[in-house]
């Protein structure tokens, strides 16, 4: 399935080393004014190119728009957006066919869709893929923007290195914060420990996960759909999408099972003539409806599978095992690209729930 979202719809298209990786975008408003270089923004964020820690593939990403838009306002029609794919080099995955990476998909993708499926760069399963998510997510953001509404991600932690964020920070100083370090930490000590560690997992052949935290700040009380389309579900359904994402959890998350429920209970307040709540375990959400406390997420990305160290695998074609070492050019952790990428998604999610609650016109 690669479409989501109600009332604003996308539907990721391409492939890691086809001609091009794209998303076809229906709901959008007619005549709203859609920020391309904003976009293309977004879409560098998640580029290797000029990181100095990211796999060395060189993707321009540069933004075509194909329909949708006349003279930068959307005309109600499917806005069909795509970069092209420019630097393919297939040999490195030629064994793959018959050699399963661990930790990649290419053991169950292989069994479902036969040997004919092409997984070169990881196929539809590759990281490029969320090229769509994060133009379909940048351009929903000016929908939101809008409506006072803003989204900001951050690093929280690579391998055991945890970031230490400024309690009272509002979403443009993090965002800054972020924006000064390479893996996108607001905490810049922690931020030297992270790329000190990528580096030397990147020498053992190995590779790091981390932990991703997203934040929504402006919602209005109320957003979200009843039962399976909460605000949780939905933000959760659109995270595990995106590769490499393993575990999502909202506010206190699993660390509220330990919590006694006066410790976790978040106490209402009149503050500045609204009701807010003093604490904020619950992530922004009561029932799956939003209560106009921030929304936070976080979710755990796994270490980069394709590291150059030796693994055990098998050969499906001769029915033996074998050892693989993967080659190709891989990101030695995924974490700095995916911030941005979760940031955009989250953002898709908060305007399709807006468009449904009839929060956006
Ligand atoms: C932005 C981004 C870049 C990625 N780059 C790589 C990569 O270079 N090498 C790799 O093995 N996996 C990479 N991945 C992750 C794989 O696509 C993913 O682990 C694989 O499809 C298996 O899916 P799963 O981990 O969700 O189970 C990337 C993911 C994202 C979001």
């Amino acid at each position: 399935m690669m479409r989501f979202g109600e009332r604003l719809r996308m539907t990721v298209f391409g492939s890691s080393h086809g001609p091009e990786v794209g998303v076809e975008i229906d709901g959008v408003p007619a005549g709203v004014i859609v920020d391309v270089p904003a976009i293309q923004r977004q879409l560098d964020r998640r580029r290797p190119v000029g990181r100095r820690l990211a796999t060395r593939r060189q993707e321009e990403d540069r933004l075509e728009i194909d329909s949708g838009l006349v003279d930068g306002i959307s005309d109600g029609r499917i806005l069909r957006a795509h970069v092209a794919n420019a630097d393919i080099r297939r040999a490195p995955y030629d064994r793959l066919g018959d050699v399963p990476r661990p930790g990649h998909a290419d053991f169950p993708a292989r069994v479902r869709y036969g040997p004919e499926a092409d997984l070169s760069g990881g196929g539809i399963f590759s990281g490029r893929m969320t090229v769509g998510l994060v133009i379909a997510g940048a351009l929903a953001r000016g929908l939101l923007a809008a409506r006072g509404i803003d989204v900001v991600a951050f690093t929280r932690s690579i391998g055991p290195v945890d970031a230490r964020v400024p309690a009272e920070a509002t979403p443009a100083e993090l965002r800054a914060l972020a924006a000064r370090s390479e893996v996108e930490a607001p905490d810049p000590a922690a931020a030297a420990a992270m790329e000190a560690a990528i580096q030397e997992a990147r020498r053992d052949g190995d590779s790091l996960g981390g932990v991703i935290e997203v934040r929504g700040y402006g919602l209005p009380v109320g957003l979200g759909e009843p039962f399976f389309d909460s605000v949780e579900s939905e933000i959760a359904h659109a995270f595990f999408s995106v590769p490499a994402v393993k575990g999502v959890e909202f506010g206190a998350g699993f660390a509220a099972a330990r919590m006694r429920g006066s410790e976790h209970n978040d106490p209402f307040a009149w503050i500045d003539g609204r009701v807010q709540t003093l604490s904020n375990h619950a992530g922004g959400i009561l029932g799956g409806l939003t209560t106009g406390m921030p929304v936070v997420v976080r979710a755990a990305v796994k270490p980069t599978s394709s590291i150059a160290k030796p693994q055990r695998s098998v050969d499906l074609a001769a029915h033996r095992d074998t050892t693989v070492t993967v080659t190709g050019r891989h990101d030695p952790c995924i974490v700095p690209r995916a911030v941005g990428v979760l940031e955009n998604v989250t953002a898709f999610v908060l305007a399709d729930l807006a468009l449904r609650g009839g929060f956006l016109p």
